[in-house]
């Protein structure tokens, strides 16, 4: 997509080859600035600190960190230590679990001078590959805007929750596919867009991207989504996700259930958009078997924004001395997902729908 007319991804090889450059995602809206990795220490920090965030960005920032540190150890000690400090650096987007173990599988087998270049290789692939299914999804979910266009004849107003735009993928975005498919192709739409506190994904990054993309947009506070569905001001809600279970549970960014329950409430359709890396096909129960991230309790008592000076400052918000607690994600159970919208279709959030779509994961 563009910035400022400009195509990006947001992660590519740098010019030299001895590493990768990415959009340094902690700066934006002040600031669009890339920033290099070139060693396993930069990637885990990068993702850890959230420089890149994203369930499919994690995955391929966690891929090419790997690529990184056979480059200095390529030995099997060396593979294992690097997939076990990229494995940890964020738990919750299974993205980047199935990038390190397809990294692993690709380079396991070959002789250690020969692992650095293939998996390089590979995380381009996967790159690539994560463009293609983010377009695919954009296929998948334009019918669901072009129905509800056709019903209403006006522009379709449609509630996205975090950012699972471009930015927190390669390129295109999950819940955003559809939407910059549908603006391309002249299909009205105008976006809610929830700010998403802690760190404000919504306000500060989907709400750049819309509007770099030049489709109509307005941020709300988090907690207006429920009076705005009430209102019938919300035609759809499209989220995106950080993993979904083999019965179509969801965890996503902290809030979106009680987007889903509200969405519930006032029969407002409650999509959700991913690849079909996102699905962790060994579970089924969210609630119980999705680790839920757990972060620094800073991001909820400061927050970062720009003076009227121009200058960037954090500030505290909270009452001095309270504790705060910052659970990163939530899970809405699958009964309350009108309907997932994968790279290969729209299915229904239940074991039967994600089996029809992907029969070669049918358990047995
Ligand atoms: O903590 P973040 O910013 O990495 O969380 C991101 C989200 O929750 C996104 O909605 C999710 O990763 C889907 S990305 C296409």
């Amino acid at each position: 997509m563009k910035v400022d007319g400009r195509s990006y991804r947001t992660i590519w090889p740098s010019a030299d080859g001895a590493g990768v450059e990415v959009i340094d995602q902690t700066l934006l809206p002040h600031r669009f600035a890339t920033r290099r990795i070139d060693d396993l220490d930069a990637a885990v920090h990068a993702i850890a600190s959230m420089v890149v965030r994203g369930a499919p960005l994690i995955g391929a920032a966690a891929a090419y960190g790997l690529a990184l540190a056979l480059r200095h150890d390529p030995s099997d000690a060396g593979l294992e230590c690097a997939y076990g400090l990229l494995l940890r650096s964020r738990p919750t987007a299974v993205n980047l679990r199935y990038a390190l173990d397809d990294v692993r599988s690709v380079v396991g087998g070959l002789a250690p001078k020969a692992r650095a270049d293939a998996a390089w290789r590979r995380a381009g692939e996967i790159c690539d590959e994560d463009v293609e299914l983010c377009q695919r999804i954009g296929q998948a979910g334009l019918p669901l805007i072009e129905d509800a266009h056709r019903r209403l004849g006006r522009p379709v107003n449609i509630l996205t929750h975090c950012n699972a735009g471009w930015l927190a993928t390669v390129d295109w975005g999950t819940a955003t596919a559809p939407i910059y498919m549908a603006h391309d192709r002249g299909v009205p739409v105008h976006v809610f867009v929830d700010e998403t506190r802690p760190r404000n994904q919504g306000a500060a990054l989907t709400a750049f991207e819309l509007g770099q993309h030049g489709v109509p947009h307005t941020i709300v506070a988090d907690n207006a989504g429920g009076h705005l569905m009430q209102h019938g001001r919300v035609d759809l809600c499209i989220v995106g996700t950080d993993r979904v279970t083999a019965r179509g549970d969801v965890a996503n960014k902290i809030g979106t259930y009680l987007k889903a329950l509200a969405a519930r409430a006032n029969h407002v359709p409650f999509y959700v958009a991913l690849p079909h890396t996102t699905i962790d096909w060994t579970i089924s129960d969210g609630l119980r078997e999705i680790e839920i991230e757990e972060r620094d309790a800073g991001e909820v008592t400061h927050m970062t924004g720009r003076l009227d000076n121009g200058e960037v400052a954090r500030v505290m918000i909270s009452a001095p001395g309270s504790p705060a607690a910052n659970p990163a994600f939530d899970v809405t159970p699958a009964e309350l997902v009108t309907g997932l919208i994968t790279d290969r279709g729209v299915c229904a959030a239940t074991s039967e729908g994600l089996a029809a779509l992907f029969p070669e994961r049918r358990a047995g």
